[in-house]
């Protein structure tokens, strides 16, 4: 469907609730969008994930890297909340809650916890040390965390408040993974009391803003509120539809979003795709479109392509036709969000992946093993670049003929809308596609 195109009339006022996420390995530049768009929003709430995420966001000439909290959290008045499929390291938490309170952010007025989310405890990072590395974690103890709670043997929110019952909770949990972690030779066993007394303490701290937020969102809904779905990650590091097993432990597909807080997938409207304008991803697992030669080297550094948690070096390749159309179909994408645009601004020719082959076959499905995945070879098409700077372009008509043909192309291929595209990291270095289903969904 050309740019600009709408298959439905898409009615502003119907169109509340919003999932926006990834729409490849995470790292698209969601952070911005959600931190720009969240103004038509009432409420913003995060729905799987811990602090492995990272959204940064810069208002003026300052920096706020987000990892925990959603970015609605900076603006006065918007409700924030972290849904029931987190996993939150209150350690964590608490120190990105005092960098904004010093920031000036009324953090304890808008922001909602969880009462439900699972809390994360020291030795979930232990017990990610013990896992086979290949994977390439964030090391956050994210993967253990969500493990205790796929085991039922997890404490959530709500148990951490519970005065009466906590200790003996938190005694039971740590005793077990300090067995294993004596099995594993990981000896300087933790203070069990000191961490269960610092525990304690985060409970006090955080207690005035937790509550039961399907309610709280529920409700809002019903009020007429509009909310925000704010993914973290990507489709592609989904626990059940992502590069299994090199993936995160939590959905970070759309369909997250219900589950991940409790609102009903009935009372979700649009959801909105965010993808760069090629491909990166951290850590080990298949990437079929990586450049491994310098002119991945040279996006990474255009594009700053570094983890914002972890500094890692971003794995960088091309745009992948065959990706976005799996993640369109699994995630239903009513428009997407192109970012980093201007990263491509001096290459004179742009492949894009426009299907796969193995051997001499074509590959028609998302093979579901990594080692599949890995197997297929790429099939490029060669697009002619612009060379002219795009950075700070904020209407569609002042891109170079090459750069609309370049995402005109992308959306034939992949048969999505592109309604907004990202070229720089401040607020106003973005295009809004006039007419696009994107533009009545946030004007
Ligand atoms: P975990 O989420 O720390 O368990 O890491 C699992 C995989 O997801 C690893 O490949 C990480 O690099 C990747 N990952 C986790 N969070 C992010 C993110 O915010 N951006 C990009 N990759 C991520």
């Amino acid at each position: 469907m050309p740019l600009g195109a709408t298959a439905i009339q898409w009615s502003g006022l119907h169109m509340r609730n919003v999932v926006i996420f990834g729409a490849q390995w995470g790292d698209e530049g969601k952070g911005k969008i959600v931190d720009l768009f969240c103004e038509k929003f009432d409420i913003v709430a995060r729905y799987q994930g811990g602090h492995n995420a990272g959204h940064t966001v810069l208002i003026g000439d300052r920096k706020f890297i987000l990892k925990l909290i959603p970015s609605g959290i900076l603006h006065p008045g918007k409700r924030a909340v972290i849904g029931n499929g987190l996993v939150v390291d209150p350690a964590a938490l608490l120190s990105e809650i005092e960098s904004l309170e010093a920031a000036g952010v009324d953090v304890a007025g808008q922001l909602s916890i969880s009462n439900r989310a699972h809390v994360l405890f020291p030795h979930h990072r232990t017990m990610e040390q013990m896992l086979d590395a290949a994977i390439g974690t964030t090391s956050r103890g994210i993967g253990p965390c969500y493990e205790d709670k796929a085991a039922r043997r997890g404490i959530r929110v709500a148990d951490l408040l519970d005065r009466e019952h906590f200790g003996a909770q938190f005694e039971a949990l740590a005793q077990e993974k300090e067995t294993v972690a004596r099995a594993f030779g990981i000896m300087d066993p933790p203070d069990l009391q000191q961490i269960r007394a610092r525990y304690e303490g985060y409970a006090e701290r955080i207690r005035p803003m937790v509550c039961d937020t399907a309610r709280l969102l529920n409700e809002a809904i019903r009020a007429g509120k509009s909310v925000m779905f704010e993914g973290a990650q990507g489709t592609m590091l989904d626990l059940d539809h992502g590069t299994f097993p090199f993936v995160t432990s939590s959905s970070a597909s759309a369909g997250g979003a219900s589950t991940g807080t409790g609102v009903p997938p009935t009372k979700i409207d649009a959801v909105v795709a965010v993808a760069k304008a090629y491909v990166t991803r951290v850590g080990g697992g298949p990437f079929p479109t990586e450049a491994l030669d310098a002119m991945g080297d040279r996006i990474r550094e255009r594009g700053n392509e570094f983890g914002s948690v972890t500094g890692r070096p971003r794995r960088c390749g091309w745009f992948d036709v065959p990706l976005m159309r799996y993640a369109a179909m699994l995630n239903g994408i009513d428009s997407l969000v192109v970012t980093k645009l201007d990263v491509l601004d001096e290459l004179d020719k742009i492949p894009v992946c426009v299907g796969y082959r193995c051997g001499r076959h074509e590959v028609a499905e998302i093979p579901p093993t990594s080692r599949g995945l890995e197997t297929v070879e790429p099939v490029y098409e060669c697009l002619p670049g612009w060379q002219t700077a795009t950075a700070g372009i904020s209407r569609f008509e002042d891109l170079p003929e090459n750069a609309r043909q370049y995402l005109a192309y992308l959306e034939n291929r992949t048969g999505v809308e592109i309604g907004c595209v990202s070229t720089g990291p401040e607020r106003n270095q973005t295009i809004v596609k006039r007419g696009s289903r994107f533009e009545n969904l946030f004007s």
